[in-house]
Parts: C-alpha cells; sequence; structure tokens
C-alpha cells in the first residue's frame, strides 16, 4: 500500500483518539485504502463494494449484500455508517457502527486534481480561502457534502458548505466537523454529523 494511505490510516487513528468524547456514539471508525480501488484500474467500483462487504461479514454485520454491491446508489445499512470515495490512483471506504441520524463522509483526492480557481469557484458566501491547504479545503466540502447527505440521498451543494478552520487540520462546517490533511500525493478529509 501506498505511504500516504497508511499514513492517512495512522491520522486518522488519532484524530478518532483526539476526538475520542465526541465520536462516542460511534463505534470505532474502520478504514481500508488501496491503489487498486483508485478510478485508474478497471472494476474499481465493485472491488470496493466487495472489500466493503467482506469488512462488513467479518464484524458479524446483519445486512443485505444486495444493496451493499448495488452500485447505482450508495451503500447505506441500518446501524453503520459508510462513506466511500476514489480518485486515479486510490480509493477506498470508512465505516463504524452508528445510529441512525450519524453519518461519516470520506474523500480522498490527489492533489494534482485540485486547483485553487476550482475551490475558489464553490467558496460558500464569506468563507475563507487560505492559499496553503487548497486540496485539504476541498476534501473537507466534500466529505461534509456526503456527512449532510439526506437519507433520500439527496446531497447539499458544494457551495453550501462554509469551512471553519479550528487548527491546521480539524474544522467546523454547517454543523458537521472533522478533520482533512494532505499527505504525499493526496488530501483526505473524513467528516462527522449527528
Ligand atoms: C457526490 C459527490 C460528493 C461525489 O464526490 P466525488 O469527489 O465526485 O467522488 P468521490 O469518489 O469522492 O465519491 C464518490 C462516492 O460518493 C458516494 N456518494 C454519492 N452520492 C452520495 C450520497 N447521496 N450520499 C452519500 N454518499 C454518496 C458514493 O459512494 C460514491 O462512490 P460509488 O458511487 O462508487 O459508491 C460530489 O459529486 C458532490 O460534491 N456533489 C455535491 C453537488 C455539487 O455541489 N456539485 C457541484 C460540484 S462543483
Amino acid at each position: 500500500m501506498s505511504a500516504a494511505l497508511s499514513e492517512f490510516q495512522t491520522r486518522l487513528t488519532e484524530w478518532a483518539a483526539q476526538e475520542a468524547n465526541r465520536l462516542s456514539a460511534f463505534g470505532k471508525i474502520r478504514s481500508q485504502l488501496s491503489t487498486d480501488m483508485g478510478s485508474s484500474h478497471a472494476e474499481y467500483r465493485t472491488l470496493i463494494r466487495k472489500r466493503l462487504s467482506s469488512c462488513l461479514q467479518n464484524d458479524a454485520a446483519h445486512f443485505d449484500e444486495v444493496a451493499i454491491l448495488d452500485l447505482s446508489r450508495p451503500p447505506r445499512i441500518q446501524q453503520y455508517a459508510i462513506s466511500i470515495s476514489h480518485t486515479e490512483d486510490a480509493g477506498g471506504f470508512l465505516y463504524a457502527t452508528a445510529h441512525t441520524e450519524q453519518r461519516l463522509g470520506f474523500d480522498i483526492e490527489s492533489l494534482e486534481r485540485v486547483r485553487p480557481a476550482i475551490v475558489k469557484r464553490v467558496l460558500s458566501p464569506g468563507e475563507a480561502f487560505d492559499e496553503s491547504r487548497i486540496a485539504q479545503h476541498w476534501c473537507a466540502k466534500e466529505a461534509v457534502v456526503k456527512a449532510l447527505a439526506h437519507s433520500t440521498g439527496l446531497l447539499p451543494l458544494i457551495t453550501e458548505i462554509h469551512i471553519s478552520w479550528l487548527d491546521d487540520s480539524r474544522f467546523v462546517a454547517n454543523g458537521a466537523w472533522g478533520f482533512a490533511v494532505a499527505i504525499g500525493d493526496f488530501g483526505f478529509s473524513v467528516a462527522v454529523s449527528e
């Protein structure tokens, strides 16, 4: 596995430990990321769903596998929060046990794909833009969009998401919160809503 993917997983564990109190209603956040789940690989979306299904089976979760393997909609099962993301060189998923209203949003993006002009175009009114964390900002917005997904699947617009940084990596946005980092060739973000 690429070093950046494994370093992100370490950062995720550290962040979850730091936020343990606020995350207490979620189970342990588990993740699986790899280069072969990137969009440059044939059947990458199917591979992600199969690996997710296999992780859930290992956890002895009760779920409808058809719903996990159905590529026409994001995976949703009772008592779990799940989020998928893929970019050209890597992809994967995050999941945790959760109550109905709790959601996770995950985003991974190749740094070279995120241009300042793109991020500037999707800022919400009054949202600050910091040149030093362009990819983090983009990924944070995308992760929040997913974390705020309605149970019908309806998503907010990225231009409605207002990121406010608490420190180098942690942010709040529209009632959601999370962290975003740039590591190696990738930006990553995880967002939580309850
Ligand atoms: C839907 C959206 C979040 C996908 O993000 P992306 O960076 O294009 O792609 P990613 O690889 O990170 O994420 C794709 C995954 O998001 C997940 N996803 C899509 N719709 C979702 C929803 N309604 N709820 C939760 N997750 C969803 C899916 O699992 C999908 O992967 P899969 O179809 O292979 O399972 C993105 O298109 C978006 O921001 N939409 C908001 C609408 C908007 O403002 N559009 C203008 C953009 S400038």
